[in-house]
């Protein structure tokens, strides 16, 4: 007398469809906010938390699991054991310190690397064939980090990067000229940070690059509200930690999109964070930098290769010069 009567039988036809699963290390705010919305998207099957906080990561479940009578069906599970993240498609790393008001990314460098060295290992141990995405801070660096802890091929570890910033930028430029985000094509490459680099002759609204236009037109523009708004993109985490104490909401969506353009095979193009040696002129060590690159089921399949004026380059590999002093005093 089964609740539901079955009304085959048989041994049901094998699904076609792949079973999809997530890991995410680190249930902070970050790690949350990635989870929840990874869950409204119906992006997997299977979603795994891992933290170091027993108590808090328990917690964190239950009240996700919770929400399953509104949710797309997913199994949630949690646990400080990395056997929890086994066979995941994709592992997204957002464990670690993050910053206090004011404190700036590359300082928590050593404190993160650490972490690192023990949350990278156990996650290919359980999931050899999964692609990383590292999201904890310094981002580019912890992602080359990740990928020297991982022997992964470079296809298969990601940093969130500069899709975040280059959302903000959107943004930005959307207000500015009151269109929908969602239609601004605009990207901020380089370092997720400081020094960043917005790809000003890049925008373009409805298919029309937008300076080029003005240039024709003979519509007049300033340099400084360039700069402005791109200054406003680099302060935009420092405001919202000063306000609230860290950011969130924006990097859940963030690396949301990354996620289903991974698992989904979507082909779509995102600036994240990727080894950068070779590109621009860059040169002088593996080092990660975000440049547009095309994403699907296997990780990285190619960076665009985006025309930048040579200002644009060398503000690039200028960036390239600092994090590769930074990772020169990591050692092994
Ligand atoms: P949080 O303090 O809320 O969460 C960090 C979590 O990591 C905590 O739950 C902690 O217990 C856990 N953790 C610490 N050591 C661990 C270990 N060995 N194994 C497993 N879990 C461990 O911090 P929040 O706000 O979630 O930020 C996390 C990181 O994400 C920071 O490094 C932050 O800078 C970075 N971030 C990166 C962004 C990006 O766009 N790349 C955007 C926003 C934050
Ligand atoms: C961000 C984090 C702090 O929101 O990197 O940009």
């Amino acid at each position: 007398d089964a609740l539901i009567t079955s009304i085959n039988h048989s041994s049901p036809p094998s699904s076609t469809k792949r079973h999809l699963k997530i890991s995410i290390i680190g249930t902070g705010n970050v790690g949350m906010a990635i989870a929840q919305t990874i869950l409204t998207q119906d992006l997997v099957d299977e979603l795994a938390l891992v933290d170091a906080l027993p108590e808090k990561l328990r917690g964190e479940m239950l009240d996700l699991q919770h929400a399953a009578a509104f949710l797309p069906r997913t199994t949630i599970s949690a646990s400080t054991d990395y056997a929890v993240t086994a066979n995941s498609d994709l592992c997204i790393v957002t464990a670690g310190a993050r910053q206090n008001p004011g404190e700036s990314r590359l300082n928590l460098l050593q404190r993160n690397v650490g972490l690192f060295k023990k949350i990278v290992p156990p996650l290919v141990q359980y999931s050899p064939d999964c692609t990383l995405m590292v999201v904890s801070n310094p981002v580019d660096i912890l992602t080359y980090v990740a990928w020297k802890l991982s022997g992964f091929t470079t296809n298969r570890v990601i940093g969130s990067g500069t899709n975040l910033d280059s959302s903000r930028f959107r943004s930005l430029v959307a207000d500015h000229l009151d269109v929908n985000a969602q239609d601004v094509q605009a990207y901020i490459i380089g370092e997720h940070g400081d020094s960043s680099v917005a790809l000003w002759s890049g925008i373009s609204i409805a298919g029309v690059p937008v300076l080029n236009f003005l240039d024709k037109k003979q519509i007049p523009y300033k340099k400084e509200t360039l700069e402005k708004i791109h200054k406003e993109v680099v302060n935009c985490a420092y405001e919202v930690i000063k306000l609230k104490g860290y950011t969130s909401w924006a990097v859940g969506y963030s690396v949301a999109s990354l996620a289903r353009s991974i698992l989904r095979d979507q082909r779509r193009i995102h600036p994240v964070s990727v080894l950068a040696k070779g590109f621009y002129g860059i040169e002088g060590g593996d080092v990660f930098l975000s440049l547009p690159a095309q994403l699907g089921r296997a990780g990285i399949l190619g960076v665009a290769n985006v025309p930048i004026s040579e200002e644009e380059a060398e503000q690039l590999r200028k960036s390239a010069t600092t994090i590769l002093e930074l990772q020169a005093q990591l050692g092994d």
